[in-house]
């Protein structure tokens, strides 16, 4: 089996349980896992040598909320709202239009495109989504195309109700045949919960027939103003609720409630429900940036995860979401990395040993954990808010294969 020892790393971030920084550290990458970590002076032989010249490692993103399975652009739409307009969900049906009409050939060439762009800037990690198909074939196909290319898949048919489409109807077809068709390909369900999109009851009716299907649960929720969402997904124990942009003080004592002590839930594999925050999707929206800072101090878990998508958040930078945090958010450097590392894991439930299909953990670096790495062109991941914008993505393994160097 193939090894790859790094080694000269000036600060060696585990971002795991005991978040240790080593100083002059190591670590040795054996096929897909982490196999050593330690000092550079200890480190074992290995095939290949990597000196990381007095660079920062960290464990590769995980980006637990994109939306790549699409064709087309919305530039016209972003313009139009830098000028005033206010989002709406309504965008979505443009992409919905443009998508089907590309093949299965096309899809697949943009979507391995924006993986590709997403890994050469840290991310190791990717969940992506359906939602722009809203039929029964085109939702399938997506799913299908998706699970080829990503890392996990969400079905989210409930993410519009089609033009023209009795919402009741259609609430139908999601929880029906449309859920049968994409269930193979999946492993979890969403459900947008919004204004303009799925109402509450709809929205229960779609998480109650996904997850008696066997699903794993996420929410879309209160995005554009306040809403069911949070208390939803809550109410199903649902890994996450995304955006979270507008929350009452009932909404984030909830999600404080499905968290008990670190040991008792995380570690026996039993989390809570994760806020994940969308930086990049809330200064392109003109929202509010989600209560980041307010979630951590009551005890939630927060992921942070880039939403890339052609009508809110067209960017797969992880970076620049750790840097919005930091710079804008109120989080310290420390708690951006794990949101948009560990918190990104634990949302996507894969923060811990080998789970029941076999993967590796992922979203920090411990011994057995996938060797997903990532080296910044910098000395401490502190560079990443002290110097906006730069390029600091320095090398990235996945799965112990570089991906960038
Ligand atoms: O996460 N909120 C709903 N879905 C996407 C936006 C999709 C679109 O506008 O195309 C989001 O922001």
């Amino acid at each position: 089996m193939n090894s790859t020892l790094v080694t000269n790393i000036a600060e060696l971030h585990t971002v795991d349980a005991e978040a240790r920084v080593l100083r002059g550290a190591a670590l040795v990458m054996e096929g897909e896992r982490i196999a050593w970590i330690g000092d550079a002076a200890a480190a074992p032989a290995a095939d290949t040598v990597h000196d990381a010249g007095g660079r920062a490692a960290l464990p590769g993103w995980v980006d637990s909320h994109t939306h790549l399975v699409f064709a087309g652009d919305r530039t016209a739409e972003f313009e139009a709202r830098m000028a005033g307009q206010a989002y709406a969900a309504g965008g979505i049906a443009t992409t919905v239009a443009a998508t089907r009409q590309a093949g299965d050939y096309e899809l697949t060439r943009l979507l391995l495109g924006r993986a590709a762009e997403a890994a050469r800037g840290g991310t190791t990690y990717l969940e992506t989504k359906t939602g722009y198909g809203l039929d029964v074939e085109e939702e399938a196909r997506h799913a299908r195309i998706a699970s080829t290319v990503a890392d996990e898949v969400t079905y989210l048919g409930a993410h519009l109700v089609p033009a023209g489409a009795d919402p009741e109807e259609y609430t139908d077809l999601v929880c029906g045949e449309m859920l049968e068709r994409v269930r193979p390909y999946v492993r979890w369900a969403d459900v947008f919960c919004e204004r303009g999109a799925f109402t509450a009851e709809q929205a229960r009716r779609v998480l109650r027939a996904c997850g008696e299907a066997g699903l794993g649960l996420r929410v879309h929720g209160n995005q554009l103003g306040p809403g069911a969402g949070v208390q939803l997904a809550v109410e199903f124990g649902a890994a996450s609720v995304d955006h979270v942009n507008h929350l009452q003080d009932a909404d984030v004592e909830a999600l404080a409630g499905t968290w008990g002590s670190w040991d008792a839930t995380v570690r026996t594999g039993n989390p809570g429900t994760v806020a994940t925050c969308l930086p990049a999707c809330d200064l392109s929206t003109r929202q509010p940036l989600a209560p980041a800072r307010l979630l951590l101090d009551a005890g939630v878990e927060v992921a942070l995860a880039s939403n890339c998508n052609p009508g809110t958040s067209y960017t797969s930078s992880m970076a620049f979401c750790v840097t919005t945090a930091v710079l804008q958010m109120g989080l310290s450097v420390a708690e951006a990395v794990r949101a948009a590392t560990f918190g990104g894991a634990l949302a996507l439930r894969r923060h811990a040993g080998l789970d029941a299909d076999g993967r590796r953990a992922v979203g920090s670096l411990a011994v057995g954990h996938r060797a997903d790495v990532q080296l910044l062109n910098a000395p401490s991941p502190t560079h990443l808010a002290y110097r906006p914008g730069m390029p600091l993505t320095g090398a990235v393994w996945r799965k112990g294969v570089a991906v960038a160097r």
